[in-house]
């Protein structure tokens, strides 16, 4: 049974400091929003964002890459019943057996204008190349690197002045505003 009627248990998977995951915390907490946090897994036990989330009422588990990240999780996942996970600055790849066996959606947050600049480096990448346009990916994870399809984009024109943390900023806030709208959308179109 659902936990939250009407909600989506979700997971949310990050590695790092956790902007996103707070502004999807955010999101949850709304009466409107279809998703309701259940847990939060790192596969850092010392990235920032878990801080945050446990002052939530978030279950957060810090489970280091070396000791059977993906086995560990998969059992979390179905303890709490996860419908969904959010990958919000995880950045490690999750395996095509993981997957396969989770078998529920998983999405994913990319710092680019998708199929553009998959991996790593976006920003400089962009600078790089003089494009006039950098932005933000949300897309479905498949087996294949960023290469799901896209639920939602922004863009954000890039200023001759900009460098890699202005353009980091700039994304990162559009990033903020469109992975909760991906997610509702997302879950409405099911
Ligand atoms: C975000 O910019 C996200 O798009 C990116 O990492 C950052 C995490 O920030 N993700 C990737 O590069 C995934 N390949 P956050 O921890 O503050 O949300």
């Amino acid at each position: 049974m659902e936990k939250y009627p009407g909600k989506k248990n979700t997971a949310v998977f990050i590695s790092g400091r956790g902007s996103n995951l707070k502004s999807l915390i955010k999101h949850s907490k709304k009466k409107n929003s279809l998703i309701k946090i259940i847990l939060v897994i790192s596969n850092n036990p010392d990235a920032e964002g878990l801080k945050y989330a446990s002052k939530s009422e978030i279950e957060i588990y810090g489970i280091k890459n070396k000791s059977n990240f993906e086995n560990k999780s998969l059992k979390l996942l179905d303890k709490y019943n996860i419908d969904l996970i959010c990958l919000a600055g995880f950045m490690k790849i999750l395996s095509g057996n993981f997957i396969k066996k989770f078998s529920k959606p998983i999405l994913n947050i990319h710092p680019s204008l998708l199929p553009k600049y998959k991996g790593l480096n976006t920003h400089e990448r962009a600078i790089k190349n003089k494009d006039r346009f950098a932005g933000a990916s949300i897309h479905k994870v498949t087996e294949k690197l960023d290469s799901g399809k896209i639920i939602l984009q922004k863009k954000v024109k890039i200023l001759k002045s900009d460098d890699v943390r202005s353009l980091e900023k700039k994304v990162l806030k559009i990033e903020h505003e469109i992975y909760p709208k991906a997610i509702d959308k997302f879950l409405t179109n099911l």
